[in-house]
């Protein structure tokens, strides 16, 4: 199969509020817009409605919607598609199996979306930091439960200090430098 068909997930991981939903957006247009692919977006929010609906912010849970969207992502990556997915992900372990399971049909690149938590918290997008610290909310990422940065990401991205269309530049050039894109 040429490259330019084989399938491939990019993965973004980092805190809520880093950016990661602004970020797969913005990517799947330039990507189904400039090299005509298709693109499925896997959304941690969009997920846990559609697929994950009714499971909680335990580590058990976090980790099996990951299995989930790993699962679905390397189906994707299998039938020659883009996968981009868009969950916390704060667990190592469960990053590393949805990557073992994807690698097998396709290439896979981890995107830590590293904007620190201070950004995160003063957008507070959906004012759940802010609950949270007040606490209304437990086991909020970050707050009060734990995300594992990954040691070695394909790339890593902080939104609070960098332009965003230079940020996905950077992750296209990552797949045409493979020439899966
Ligand atoms: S993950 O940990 O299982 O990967 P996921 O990305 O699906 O998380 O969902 C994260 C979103 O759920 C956050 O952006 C936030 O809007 C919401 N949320 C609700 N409760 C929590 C919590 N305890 N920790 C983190 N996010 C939460």
């Amino acid at each position: 199969m040429p490259a330019r068909s084989q399938g491939f997930t990019i993965f973004m991981t980092g805190l809520s509020g880093a950016g990661k939903s602004t970020i797969a957006e913005r990517l799947s247009e330039v990507i189904e817009q400039r090299y005509r692919r298709p693109v499925t977006v896997l959304d941690g929010d969009i997920v846990r409605e559609m697929l994950s609906s009714g499971l909680t912010f335990s580590r058990i849970d976090r980790e099996l919607n990951i299995r989930r969207i790993g699962y679905v992502a390397s189906e994707v990556t299998k039938h020659g598609g883009i996968c981009i997915c868009a969950a916390i992900a704060p667990f190592i372990s469960a990053r590393a199996e949805a990557r073992a399971r994807i690698q097998r049909y396709g290439r896979f690149y981890e995107v830590y979306i590293s904007t620190p938590l201070e950004v995160c918290e003063k957008r507070d997008p959906k004012g759940l930091y802010r609950k949270a610290r007040r606490g209304e909310i437990h086991g909020f990422t970050g707050i009060d439960d734990p995300f594992e940065a990954p040691a070695s990401p394909e790339l890593v991205i902080d939104t609070s200090r960098l332009q965003l269309d230079d940020e996905i530049e950077k992750i296209v050039a990552l797949t045409r430098r493979d020439g899966v894109l």
